[in-house]
């Protein structure tokens, strides 16, 4: 099964996955736009600007294929969708303000224009309306997972910020990712499966499904980190080592290299030193560590696509799969 979906084997094609979706998509996309309505017009235009810069809509996607494959109500679908992809660009706004990162899906970031005090505040309003989407949903418990998910989040990246910058350590980069990222895809993909009328199996399946594609995911995003091509990307590469980040791939060289100067330095704030650290993304560029991080992506997602067995075969199925193999053959 491996060798079909291998990190640039696989043919980068958005619309396999999308097909089954495309106007639910834009359903999606339109209830988002919307939420800004009542608001400041400068508002109207971050969150317009935000919606025209695109984006892969990944995880609604998720949350459509899943829903529709269990016989979910499609109005419930669109709400969770709007907004779990709202929760996710509220993310990437303060993300970005925080990384000091300017461009993001090729077009420049709100902190890019703005100060950083209408950044904050943009950001708290998509969050706002992205819990008001939940809520339109009218289904309790998915409600609470969305609010618990966005916590795991934030506190996942203040963790980050406070005890993970330097530290080469795998059970911490593990626990990064799922707080950061895989949560998120779970949540998606969980609560997808809690409006359709499916059992609490099928919920917890589609909740490993989401976890694995989740993990795999950031994993893949940590890797184009490294060689990735920054104009299919859209956003600034070579910056995880910079701000501290050390990922799958610099935790692989880490391993092989423990007397690396530039690795010794890393605990001890060697990160700030630029230099040094454009130094240590060429050594990791050149190795095959990027090819070890993938493999440990792709075996995430091979767990995630056994979850998937247990359902009939249908179009839906077919379009998770396929959702799946290109999260690890991604490049942007
Ligand atoms: C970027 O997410 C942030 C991560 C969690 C890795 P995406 O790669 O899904 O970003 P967009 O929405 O497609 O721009
Ligand atoms: C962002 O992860 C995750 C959240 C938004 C919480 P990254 O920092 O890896 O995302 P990019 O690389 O800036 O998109
Ligand atoms: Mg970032
Ligand atoms: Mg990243």
């Amino acid at each position: 099964m491996r060798d079909n979906f291998s990190r640039g084997e696989i043919d980068l094609n958005l619309a396999t996955f999308h097909l089954p979706v495309v106007e639910e998509i834009k359903f999606i996309e339109e209830r988002m736009r919307i939420q800004a309505d009542e608001s400041h017009p400068d508002l109207r235009a971050a969150l317009e600007h935000l919606l025209a810069a695109g984006g892969k809509r990944v995880r609604p996607t998720v949350g459509l294929l899943i829903g529709n494959m269990l016989g979910a109500p499609l109005e419930k679908l669109i709400n969770l969708g709007a907004a779990v992809e709202l929760l996710h660009t509220a993310t990437l706004v303060h993300d970005d303000l925080i990384d000091g990162s300017l461009l993001r899906r090729g077009a420049p970031t709100l902190n890019a224009r703005w100060l950083p005090p209408a950044t904050v505040l943009t950001g708290d309003f998509l969050f706002a309306r992205a819990a008001k989407l939940a809520a339109d949903t009218e289904h309790l418990p998915l409600m609470k997972s969305f609010s618990d998910t966005l916590a795991i989040i934030v506190n996942g990246e203040l963790t980050q910020m406070f005890t993970s910058r330097g530290l080469i350590n795998r059970d911490n980069y593990y626990k990064r990712i799922y707080a950061k990222t895989a949560s998120l895809f779970e949540m998606t993909a969980r609560a997808a499966a809690m409006v359709s009328p499916a059992d609490e199996s099928a919920a917890e399946a589609m909740r490993d499904f989401g976890y694995g594609i989740g993990m795999a995911f950031q994993i893949v995003d940590d890797i184009l980190d490294f060689d990735g091509d920054q104009n299919a990307v859209g956003k600034p590469l070579g910056s995880d080592l910079l701000n501290g980040l050390v990922t799958l791939p610099a935790i692989y060289y880490a391993e092989a290299h423990p007397d690396d100067a530039d690795v010794l330095s890393l605990p001890q704030g060697g990160w700030t030193n630029a230099e040094n650290m454009t130094r240590l993304v060429e050594k990791i560029r050149a190795g095959n560590y990027a090819k070890d991080a993938a493999l440990e992506a792709e075996n995430y997602v091979e767990r995630a696509l056994t979850r998937l067995q247990s359902f009939e075969p249908c179009a839906e199925r077919d379009a998770l799969e396929n959702l799946a193999k290109y999260i690890v053959g991604r490049k942007l």
